[in-house]
Parts: structure tokens; sequence; C-alpha cells
């Protein structure tokens, strides 16, 4: 034992070797690489008590018709805004039999699965890192590296490769699951407000304790790359590990740890809500916040012209909703199409309301063009959602009136001196 306690420059749990692919520990347990890039990226390195390619030989095979709503077909979804119910629970639906694609770009992807059965096999996806996020549920996310306790309000990252499997708590599940193709999510940080906004790294919570599984039996691995799922059988446990090192690991991060962007006397736009960036995806989260005191507290009226706009409500009074969405709820914004506050919110806005606190939970993904929205989602597409905003056509207060124009060069003067009550004394002489 040296006299001082030290810890390396990279995360390491159990027993390791003291370095990768060195010393004679290898002679006695197996390494394997996981390794991004082309072994030149993110990397990390597990210890296994068997060899991690010692399926069972002929019990190999592709799984045709697998997980069929998760390759739901994908459509144009043209100039109409939807609001997606709540998808139904399937009986003997697990949390990928059972997940079902509701929006899609070349390198990122929207899902939602709703598991009421448990998973009798373990799960690798071959062809993206998922970002799970929980809107209703607990369990555990018992993973190569260790185990992970998860709750409602959880995101839960797991690489692209990482063996593993859900232990369904009690109770009803629901999950929104984001696929990135192309890249794992960076934190997002702007160099104007550095890294504590709006969330810190020392928020992310990494597996520390290893559950080693000395066990033999038939033990399926389930993977997928692209729509393909294939099977294969070990005489193993996968996790035979006792030990790991490196910065490629599965972590959770609980959305009570976001620390939103406010802003008194403007309104911070949703890139300023901003978790992740994907390659073509950006996922944000509107959170309890402060309401703005000067500024408009509802989102003004936009074109986003180069993503496709998802917002899943998790929790709350939503403020720009104006009574047509509830929790569980997806709305999908098309590119380009205008949209922003129900008339009622913006009524109320006009009228000089402020409740003070933004009192809700939303998850934005929104994904670069060309997107498209599945069949699936559109089955879920409650008719009508267009006419959310009917009201700005015949309510008197935004419909037509001949005087429109005089009335409003009448309040551009009387406003043109209008200031700020949240400002410096201006020197009047
Ligand atoms: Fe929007």
């Amino acid at each position: 034992m040296e006299k001082y306690e030290y810890f390396s420059g990279t995360p390491e749990v159990g027993i390791v070797p003291r370095a990768p692919h060195a010393g004679p520990l290898l002679r006695h347990v197996f390494e394997q690489e996981h390794g991004r890039g082309g072994f030149a990226g993110k990397v990390s390195h597990t210890y296994h008590l068997y060899p991690p390619t010692n399926w069972l030989p002929g019990e190999s095979r592709h799984l045709p018709g697998w997980a069929p709503d998760w390759e739901s077909p994908l459509r144009a979804v043209g100039g109409i805004h939807h609001v997606l119910g709540v998808a139904p629970a399937a009986p003997g639906h697990d949390v990928y039999r059972g997940m079902g694609r509701l929006v899609a770009n070349a390198t990122a992807a929207m899902n939602v699965t709703a598991p009421r059965a448990p998973m009798d096999y373990f799960f690798e996806h071959h062809a993206a890192t998922m970002v799970f996020f929980v809107h209703a549920g607990r369990g555990t996310l018992e993973t190569t590296f260790g185990p992970i306790e998860y709750g409602k309000g959880d995101f839960l990252i797991v690489p692209k490769g990482v063996t593993h499997r859900f232990e369904l708590g009690p109770g009803s599940h629901y999950y929104w699951m984001y696929e990135s193709f192309a890249g794992d999510p960076e934190k997002s940080e702007a160099p104007t407000t550095g890294q504590f906004i709006t969330h810190s790294r020392s928020d992310y919570r990494f597996p520390r304790s290893l559950d080693t599984r000395n066990e033999s039996g038939r033990f399926e691995i389930v993977s997928k790359v692209d729509g393909v799922y294939t099977r294969r059988v070990h005489p193993t446990h996968p996790f035979d590990v006792i030990g790991w090192r490196g910065d490629y690991l599965p972590y959770k991060f609980a959305v009570e740890d976001v620390r939103p962007l406010v802003a008194d006397r403007s309104h911070v736009p949703p890139s300023g809500h901003t978790i992740f960036r994907l390659p073509g995806c950006y996922l944000c989260v509107f959170t309890v916040r402060s309401v703005e005191k000067e500024g408009m507290w509802v989102p003004f009226f936009h074109k986003n012209l180069d993503y496709l706009e998802t917002l899943g409500y998790h929790f709350g009074d939503f403020f720009s909703g104006g009574g047509v969405v509830g929790p569980g709820v997806v709305t999908v914004h098309p590119v380009g199409l205008p949209h922003g506050p129900k008339p009622r919110s913006l009524q109320a806005f006009m009228d000089g309301a402020n409740a003070g606190v933004h009192n809700e939970v939303g998850i934005m993904a929104d994904f670069a063009n060309p997107a498209q929205v599945s069949e699936l989602a559109l089955g879920l597409s409650r008719p009508g959602y267009m006419d959310a905003w009917a009201s700005y056509a015949s309510d008197p207060r935004f419909a037509y009136a001949p005087d429109r124009l005089a009335e409003a060069r009448a309040l551009g003067e009387r406003l043109a001196d209008a200031r700020d009550a949240l400002r410096p004394p201006r020197d009047e002489g």
C-alpha cells in the first residue's frame, strides 16, 4: 500500500491492469475494448472472466419482424402540425420489442416505448447511442459497467454497443428514446455562459458498483444494426466483468439538475435551453423557472427553417400550450411551418398576466431537415390540432378590423419612447 491515495486520469472500477493491453493480468482474464472513431476516439476497456465471443455454435440468427414498430415506415409530413396522443402499452411488450419510431432523419430519431413485460434477453444497439428520458417508471438499467438505478425524470445515456438490460420496477412505464447514429451526445454549453449553464458534468452519474456474475446458462443477446435484429447465445452471463477503465460509459442525468438560463428583460430562445447536441439534432429542456419580468414570457411566433420540432410534455402547466396538450403528449411542428403561443396564452400575456413561475417540464428534440414522421406517429395524431390556433382567425381581438392599421400607427407613436423599468437611470438633462 502506498502512503497516500491517488486517482488516475481515467475513471476505473474493480480489478484492472496497470494500463490497457499491458501487464500479467491479461494472461488470466479477457480484455475487451469498446472503441469509437475506429479505435482513435472515446474508449473503455472491460475485463471479463470469459471470452466475450464465447457464443454457442449454431445459435446465431436474424430475427425478422422482431420490433416492427421500431421500423415503422417514414413519410414526409408536409405543412401540417401534429399532436400525438400517448402510445398505448401493449401486453407482452418489453422496452425494445415495443419500441415505436416517431420521427427520424439520417442521423437521429425519436422513439417511444411503454413497456409492460420484462426483458428475457440482453440488448446491444450496434448503430446508435441512445438517450432515454423516463417520463414514467423506475427500475434498474443493468450494464456491462454496472447497474444504474433510475426513476421518473431521469435521462439515461446508453452508448452504442454497450450490453444492457432494463429491470423494470413496479408501476407503469413510459420512455421517450432518442437515437444518435453518427456520434455521441455532446454536452451543450455556450462560450459566453460557461460550463455550468444549463448543467454541470458533475450532475452525471456513472456506475461505480460492479455486480459481477459468474453464472452459466443460456444468455441471449439481441443486437440491432439499422433494421436488422440478430440473436446470439452465450453459455456465461454477459456481466462477468471484474473491472473496467475508460470514459466511454453509460450514465444518468436527472432533469431536476437542469439549471435554466432565464432573462428578465428578453425571451430566452429555445436554443438557450439546449442540454445535448447530437449530429442532426439538439435536445432542450424547458424546466421550472422564473417568468420573464419585462420580456415576452410567451414564445414569439416562429418558423424553424432548418429543423422539425418535437416537444414531449412531461409535467406542468405548459404555458404556451393553451390547454391543448397534457403529460405524455408529443407535438410535431414541421420544418418552416409557423407556430407559437395558442390564443389563450397570448391573450393572458397581452392582458399583463405574469404567473411568476413557469411550472413545467418539456423535452424538446429538433431534427435537421430532411426529417420525416412515421406511420405509427400519424396513427397517434389527434385530428384538429391545426385548429388550436383557430381563434386567431375569428376572435375580434385578433381578426380583421378596418381600423387596424390606423390603430397600430397610433400605438407606434404612443409607445415610441417606452423603456423597461429594470434599467439604469437616464440623465434627463
Ligand atoms: Fe417551436
